[in-house]
């Protein structure tokens, strides 16, 4: 099976997602460390929840990007990782990291790219009157959710809704659809490249 990273920077629900995933029978990876960027991060004590390794690296702690990614890329060595997925990590990947996982890093964005790229991406369709948004899974690239599409479901913005009952149906689709597109990309039993 896949070997996955999970990453994440905060509560760590779609991680969570993915470990129940895992644990019922649904999706055939192997995720074998949790990763963030703050020791304070709600994802860390989830992943313990699940016996899941963790690592914390702090960027602030290293002289530039390329330090931080170098040190992070050598704990992904150390767990033999072969594919990495972003859940909520809040910092873009250097060229480090995108080039020793060249096509197997992914992330999860929680609006329709390209419409509402970046931080708040719910607040950012709420406050735009869109009647559609939805979810999407990419590959990364150097961008700010700008990689090519993988997955995306459209979440209808009902006369009805507040920003958290959207909220609530954007997490939802999400939790669905992120172990959904992973078992399709790379659930397989038998690793086969
Ligand atoms: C999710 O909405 C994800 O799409 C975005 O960051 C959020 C993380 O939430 N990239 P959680 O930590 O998984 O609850």
């Amino acid at each position: 099976m896949t070997r996955i990273a999970l990453f994440a920077s905060g509560s760590g629900s779609n991680v969570e997602a993915i470990l129940e995933a895992v644990a019922d029978g649904r999706l055939d990876v192997e995720p074998v460390l949790v990763f963030s960027n703050r020791a304070d991060a709600g994802v860390l004590a989830r992943a313990e929840r699940y016996d899941v390794a963790t690592a914390v690296r702090m960027p602030r702690d290293y002289a530039d990007k390329r330090a931080y990614e170098e040190d992070v890329l050598a704990i992904l060595q150390a767990y033999e990782v072969e594919t990495i997925v972003l859940a909520g990590y809040m910092r873009l990947m250097g060229e480090t990291l995108l080039e020793a996982y060249e096509g197997r890093i992914i992330n999860i964005h929680p609006s329709l790219l390209p419409a509402f790229p970046g931080k708040d991406a719910i607040g950012q369709a709420w406050e735009a009157g869109v009647k559609v948004s939805g979810v999407t899974v990419h590959y990364v690239d150097e961008g700010m959710d700008t990689g090519p599409i993988i997955a995306q479901e459209a979440v209808r913005i009902h006369p009805t809704d507040s920003l958290a009952s959207l909220t609530r149906a954007i997490q939802a689709v999400e939790h669905r659809l992120y172990p959904e597109t992973l078992q399709q990309l790379w659930g397989k039993k038998e690793w086969s490249g």
